[in-house]
């Protein structure tokens, strides 16, 4: 089963990656969207934590964290645990949160 990962930023001093990554895993099960069909696959969806993904801004100048999301390469920040919902939304929508988009091109 192919897998989508969301990868979410935890060196921030708060520990808000930390929070953010388990109100995600939290909403992913109230959801009940772990997994998803998506353009007729079924797809399962992970969150992981990682240490730094070269977003430093988006993570030390405002109180949330940034990840992204894996394959689509969708790149979030300044996300908060209070955002967990809308982000899991997006995934089930295809509609990325467009407040907490960054462009890293
Ligand atoms: S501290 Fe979060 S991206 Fe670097």
């Amino acid at each position: 089963m192919p897998e989508r990962r969301l990868f979410v930023c935890t060196n921030q001093k708060s520990g808000v990656g930390e929070d953010l990554a388990k109100a995600l895993k939290k909403e992913l099960k109230n959801q009940g969207v772990k997994s998803l069909v998506v353009d007729g696959e079924k797809v399962h969806t992970r969150i992981q934590t990682c240490n730094c993904l070269d977003l430093c801004k988006q993570c030390k100048k405002g109180s949330g964290a940034a990840l992204v999301v894996y394959p689509e390469g969708i790149f979030y920040g300044n996300a908060r645990p209070k955002d967990a919902e809308r982000l899991v939304q997006a995934l089930v929508t295809g509609r990325p949160v467009a407040d907490l988009l960054l462009d890293v091109e």
